[in-house]
Parts: C-alpha cells; sequence; structure tokens
C-alpha cells in the first residue's frame, strides 16, 4: 500500500469528518491498547486472548486499520481476504466513542480496500445476542446467511452474515 495512504484524513461522510477521525495502518505498539480495547467491547468467553488476537493481527493475508482521534484510538478493524472472499474477523469502538461514525468509517475502508484487491464477498460471524452489532451489520448491507452454533468459547451461537460489494 502507498504509505501516504496510511494516514489519510476520512472525510467520506459530513459527520465523519467532523470527527477529525484518522485512520492509518496497524503498528506493533499498538497492540495492548487494541487488546484493552477488545477486552471492554466483548463479554468473557468472546473477547480474544492476547495470543488469539496477535495470531490475527499476524495472519497471512489480514490487514488491520486502526481508527485515531487527537492521538486516541477510538476502534479497529480486522480482515483478511482469499482470492474473491473477504472476512471481518473483529470491529471494535470503544464505549466512548459510539455512534458518532467510528465504526462505519472503519467498514467502508474496509470494504473498499478488499473490493479494490478483488473482493466480491465479505463474510463476518457475530453473536445471536449482540443487537446493536446486528443492527449495525444490517445498516451496511450484511444479512444472515446461516448460524454457526455454539461458535464462542461461551457457548453462544454466531450469526453468519454476508454481503456482496
Ligand atoms: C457495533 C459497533 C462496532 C458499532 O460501532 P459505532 O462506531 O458505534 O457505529 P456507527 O456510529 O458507525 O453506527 C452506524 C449505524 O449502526 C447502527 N447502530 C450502531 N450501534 C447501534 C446500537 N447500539 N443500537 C442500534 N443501532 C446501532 C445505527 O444504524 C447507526 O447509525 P445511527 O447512529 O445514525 O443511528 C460498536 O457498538 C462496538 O464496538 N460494539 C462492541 C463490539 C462489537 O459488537 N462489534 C461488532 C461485532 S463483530
Amino acid at each position: 500500500m502507498d504509505p501516504a495512504r496510511r494516514f489519510s484524513r476520512y472525510t467520506e461522510s459530513p459527520r465523519e469528518a467532523a470527527l477529525q477521525l484518522q485512520l492509518r495502518l496497524y503498528q506493533p505498539g499498538d497492540f495492548e491498547t487494541l487488546y484493552q480495547m477488545d477486552q471492554v467491547c466483548y463479554e468473557r468467553g468472546i473477547a480474544y486472548s492476547r495470543r488469539t488476537l496477535r495470531e490475527f493481527l499476524q495472519m497471512s493475508g489480514a490487514t488491520t486499520w486502526v481508527a485515531v482521534e487527537a492521538e486516541d484510538v477510538a476502534g479497529f478493524l480486522i480482515a483478511f481476504c482469499e482470492a474473491s472472499q473477504g472476512h471481518i474477523v473483529t470491529l471494535d469502538v470503544s464505549p466512548t466513542e459510539r455512534r458518532r461514525g467510528v465504526g462505519s468509517a472503519l467498514v467502508a475502508r474496509a470494504e473498499r480496500e478488499m473490493a479494490g484487491a478483488g473482493v466480491r464477498v465479505v463474510e463476518l460471524e457475530t453473536a445471536v445476542d449482540n443487537a446493536p452489532a446486528i443492527l449495525f451489520w444490517q445498516k451496511h448491507g450484511y444479512r444472515a446467511a446461516g448460524i454457526y452454533r455454539r461458535y464462542y468459547r461461551n457457548r453462544t451461537d454466531a450469526f453468519w452474515m454476508v454481503k456482496t460489494l
């Protein structure tokens, strides 16, 4: 990727421009911040261990975008691509930064870059009892295509959600 794009200011809608949000790629120094954010964003049994988070961050074909406002990390998204298939691994927005367009900005960036890499279909999993996330994904055009029973360590089921770009 062109290094200049790593810190490009995100200005795709007036609300998001008002955020003064910057989206950049993950840097190793972000690790502990992202880990702590994931612990806050998800309940025990769904939140990642340090080891699992590190594995996703380092996975072949994976990209992590970090949303930064006034030098504070507001959220992050991990996705990976395999040919024409994209997969959103996780999307985390700090509880204090929600409903301000941060998650939408991260998804828009990830989808745009995946589409540019030839991805046609994006999939993800989200817990069947995570109503805010389901509403969020539906707003972004994702539809439940199936259920994975006892998908998470705490045995909660997950919706398999899919979007054609
Ligand atoms: C789901 C999550 C990523 C949304 O991030 P966000 O930055 O608050 O989302 P946005 O501000 O871009 O919201 C976009 C739209 O999604 C919908 N939405 C988001 N949060 C919602 C909520 N709590 N209740 C209902 N709708 C919601 C709304 O339609 C919203 O538009 P609006 O604010 O104009 O009504 C965030 O709540 C989060 O990190 N939750 C914990 C982790 C998680 O569940 N991640 C997703 C599962 S993989």
